[in-house]
């Protein structure tokens, strides 16, 4: 789809579908009043006779309303004016979105970003808008062959604004949008993909590939090379596999040479069948999902990348499968990670920390100024916090505030969990440094304590995303979750918080 801003006003429009607002109590919205003057009160009447009553997410598709310039005019229903927040503006835009697809119409001018929502700005809902108009034409089924490969019927979308004066912001906010978008379809697509298809190699491939396109550094390292690194940890686990596990080595230089980079750390388990403590068989087709953290990082790369982001960025992304297999990890087995320490593998299904532990060491060499790990990593954290907020955990309080924020203002949101040390004797062993379960209590807890013990030397966030990731059920998919938050971290790293 193709975006544009543009300031005119609705009764101006020439397009198939010109899209107004409405609020409960029959009150128009300032372009969808011009209109109803524009047609001598023809939408004021049909509020009049009850067609359309203003309730949140309704929608009334109207064709050829007379003296208007537009094919179509769909009113959108906005609910009552003074409780018009962000998630309100959310549900009337999917919606108007939606019905907007049902439509024959091949292009449309949108107007519905001017509204004042509740302490959001103009930027916000554009790039919101954009979003959405992303989403709504996601189609997560491209491998099957009945695939309709033609493009959508929808091409254009003008995103109208009422006051020129806000034209630079408002394209500034267009970009970041589709920049964004772009990095949570590709995150989304990857999540999607079976774990026959997007296997270590291929998510290796897909970085290669982004890398030159975006032009940033990306480099590879085989499992002879992790070997040299003792990276034992990480490569217990893909032990259990055919498939080669690979590390993914990102670099986007934006910066100043020499500037301390962010760096993000992305889980990426291609198929977690547990290992050798094998997972129950329902739902396990939901554990391909298990390199979505990984698949945020490309994400978000992508968008740092084609927003040109003045910032230093490494990623790094351990990937392999966790199979169960002759010559896979046993309860009981003690590795030796990266950083010299042991850990007794007491459940061969936790095996994420024990892939991102000596990524996390790993990550030491590019002198970070803060790391975010983002890991599709224990189910306690769904029990937790359900399918809402991804868990944050930190061991720096103003790196933990900066994710808050970059959370609440991407709408990608995040709740604080604690770390506290009361909780690290839970992963004592009699027999290693540490185990790699913490028992049944705080699972996601005693899961980021673990992590904890490998990041002691930077200012480190984990962000259990076990959650939010993807959605089971009737619309099972990836969300692309958490690009949108992943970004406007970075954004706001550059300077260019919104
Ligand atoms: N990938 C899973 C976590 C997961 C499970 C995410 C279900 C989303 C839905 C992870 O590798 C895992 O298996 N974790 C175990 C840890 C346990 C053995 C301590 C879990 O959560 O059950
Ligand atoms: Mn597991
Ligand atoms: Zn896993």
């Amino acid at each position: 789809m193709e975006f544009s801003i543009k300031s005119s006003s609705s009764d101006k429009q020439r397009s198939a579908c010109v899209i107004v607002g409405v609020y409960e109590s029959r009150k128009l919205t300032p372009a969808a009043s011009a209109l109803d003057a524009l047609s001598q009160g023809y939408l004021s009447d049909l509020l009049k006779r009850g067609d359309m009553e203003g309730r949140l997410g309704t929608t009334c598709l109207l064709h050829k309303v007379p003296g208007t310039l537009a094919e179509r005019v769909l009113l959108v229903g906005f609910g009552r004016e003074r409780e018009l927040n962000d998630k309100a503006y959310l549900e009337a835009v999917n919606a108007a979105f939606k019905t907007l697809h049902d439509s024959g119409a091949t292009d449309a001018a949108f107007f519905l970003s001017d509204l004042n929502v509740q302490s959001r700005d103009l930027a916000w809902n554009i790039e919101q808008a954009v979003l959405a108009a992303h989403g709504s034409e996601y189609d997560p089924g491209t491998l099957k062959s009945t695939h309709d490969k033609k493009p959508r019927k929808l091409r254009k979308l003008v995103v109208c604004i009422s006051d020129k004066a806000h034209q630079t912001q408002a394209e500034t906010a267009l970009k970041r949008g589709q920049a964004i978008a772009a990095g949570v379809a590709l995150a989304k697509d990857l999540g999607n993909l079976p774990g026959n298809v997007c296997t270590p190699s291929y998510l290796a491939e897909q970085a290669q590939a982004l890398a030159k396109t975006y032009k940033f550094k990306c480099e590879v390292l085989s499992q002879k090379e992790l070997e040299k690194l003792g990276m034992s940890s990480f490569l217990s686990v893909a032990k259990g596999s055919r498939q080669p596990p690979k590390l993914i080595v990102m670099q986007h230089n934006g910066g100043k040479k020499g500037d301390k980079p962010v760096a993000l750390v992305g889980k990426g388990i291609t198929f977690d069948a547990g290992g050798i403590s094998l997972k129950p068989a329902a739902e396990m087709d939901e554990m391909k999902y298990d390199m979505c953290g990984a698949a945020s990082v490309l994400g978000a790369f992508r968008a740092a990348a084609e927003l040109k982001l003045p910032i230093n960025i490494v990623g790094i992304i351990p990937t392999c499968e966790n199979l169960p297999d002759g010559d896979a990890n046993k309860p009981g087995d003690i590795v030796t990670s990266m950083s010299g320490q042991t850990i007794e593998i007491l459940n061969t299904d936790a095996e994420g920390r024990l892939v991102l532990c000596d990524a996390l060491t790993y990550v030491e060499r590019f002198e970070p100024a803060a790391v975010i790990d983002i890991a599709t990593l224990t189910g306690a954290c769904v029990i937790a916090l359900g399918h809402h907020a991804s868990g944050l955990f930190s061991n720096q309080d103003k790196l933990a505030r900066e994710i808050e924020q970059a959370a609440d203002t991407s709408r990608d949101r995040v709740w604080r969990m604690p770390l506290w040390d009361d909780y690290q004797s839970q992963l004592d062993s009699n027999f290693a440094d540490i185990a790699n379960i913490g028992g049944r209590a705080g699972g996601s807890i005693t899961a980021a304590c673990f992590l904890s013990r490998f990041t002691k030397k930077y200012d480190w966030a984990h962000l259990d995303i076990a959650g939010t990731a993807w959605k089971s059920g009737k619309k099972k998919g990836g969300t692309g979750r958490p690009v949108p938050l992943l970004v406007h971290f970075l954004l706001a790293r550059a300077g260019q918080a919104g």
